[in-house]
């Protein structure tokens, strides 16, 4: 009897154990394709121009890109991430860039390679302004940069090598990123309160002024809590990252140091010297190509043109002007 029992259990157990082992494999075929299709699109079934993504990779690796590049977040930090290059910027946009890296290609060019493509037969836009309206990264690089000297070396590819790179970035596009790398975008709302805080000093400036006018007390505990507008200048310099480029203490970083600068007279590349007045200093962070000063390369500062406030932009020049 007891004998029967335990017979009983143990095939009660055998299948239990069976059930879940067939479960646990379904389950593991079922996470291996997904993940297959999800993180690894195949490089052999993507083409550009005849030439596989598969060639791509190998022109990748071949010319260390990765040295200074980044696909999803691999690589080095010092030039943009690429991963989704071909989404933004297009095929006859990273053809012109890529024959010429040194500069950054005007619409004329990129328009030259849309028809170039359009002619072998392509699925494209069929002129340049439909081209840059479906990509829209290739619109803002043409139009901020343009013309401009690039800091990439010129590597001097091959036709086949520049399709071939295409095809890899159309493979790296595919990649599902979990929309990596996040959008550089300011703070709004450090730069919004910023903004309310030089409204607030310039307010008290103001007050303070017309020195006929009663001062009540609230006012002159607001003047004593409220930062300078240098001050104000300092820190938007860090948000904004010009000290990444410019340096307080006098030494050269990316861009000439901001110590003693206010009132000096700055050579450019022209061969003239300029005052560095308010309005100069206006000029350069609003219009940086405006002037290059000597020694120094055009394109490498963004311009702030529309980006910062009017009183942000007087709180930089205040700051720069503190730095005697
Ligand atoms: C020595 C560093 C370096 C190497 C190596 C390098 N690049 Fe670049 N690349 C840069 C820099 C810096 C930029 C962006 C700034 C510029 O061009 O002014 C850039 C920009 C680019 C851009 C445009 C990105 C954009 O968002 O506009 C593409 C595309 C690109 N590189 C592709 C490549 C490929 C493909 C390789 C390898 C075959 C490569 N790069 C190797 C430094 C490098
Ligand atoms: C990516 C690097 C970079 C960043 C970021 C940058 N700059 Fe510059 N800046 C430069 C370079 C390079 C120059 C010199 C070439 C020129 O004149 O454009 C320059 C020039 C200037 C000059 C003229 C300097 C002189 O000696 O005459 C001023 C003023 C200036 N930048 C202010 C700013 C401010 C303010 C910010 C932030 C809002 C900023 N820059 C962000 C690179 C940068």
């Amino acid at each position: 009897m007891d004998f029967e029992k335990e017979k009983k259990a143990r095939k009660l157990a055998i299948w239990v154990i069976g059930i879940m082992t067939g479960i646990w494999i379904i389950l593991s075929v079922f996470s291996f394709t997904d993940t297959k299709e999800r993180v690894r699109p195949r490089t052999e079934n993507i083409h550009f121009n005849g030439v596989s993504a598969l060639k791509g990779k190998q022109v990748f690796q071949a010319y260390n890109c990765m040295d200074c590049h980044t696909i999803v977040g691999n690589g080095a930090y010092f030039a943009p991430d690429l991963t989704k290059i071909y989404e933004q910027a297009g095929p006859a946009w990273l053809k012109a860039y890529l024959g010429s890296p040194g500069t950054y290609p005007t619409k004329t060019i990129v328009d030259i390679q849309l028809k170039q493509l359009l002619s072998k037969g392509e699925d494209l836009p069929k002129d340049i302004d439909a081209y840059l309206e479906k990509y829209s990264g290739a619109h803002d690089r043409v139009e901020h940069r343009g013309g401009v000297d690039a800091l990439m070396p010129n590597l001097q590819f091959s036709a086949e090598e520049i399709d071939a790179l295409i095809a890899y970035f159309i493979y790296t596009g595919k990649i599902n990123t979990a929309g990596w790398p996040p959008k550089v975008i300011a703070d709004k709302s450090v730069i919004e309160d910023q903004a309310r805080k030089l409204e607030e000093a310039s307010g008290i400036i103001r007050t303070s002024s017309a020195s006929s006018a009663p001062s009540s007390g609230v006012e002159n505990n607001t003047a004593q809590t409220t930062e300078s507008p240098a001050a104000i200048g300092a820190n938007l310099a860090k948000q904004l990252a010009c000290t990444a480029c410019h340096s307080a203490d006098g030494s050269a970083v990316v861009g000439p140091s901001f110590k003693g600068l206010f009132g000096s007279s700055v050579p450019l590349t022209t061969g003239n010297s300029v005052n560095a007045d308010e309005e100069y200093l206006r000029r350069s962070i609003l219009q940086p190509n405006a002037d290059i000063v000597k020694d120094y390369q055009q394109g490498v500062m963004p311009s702030f043109e529309g980006s910062v406030s009017e009183e942000q932009v007087n709180a930089l020049i205040e700051y720069i002007k503190s730095l005697k």
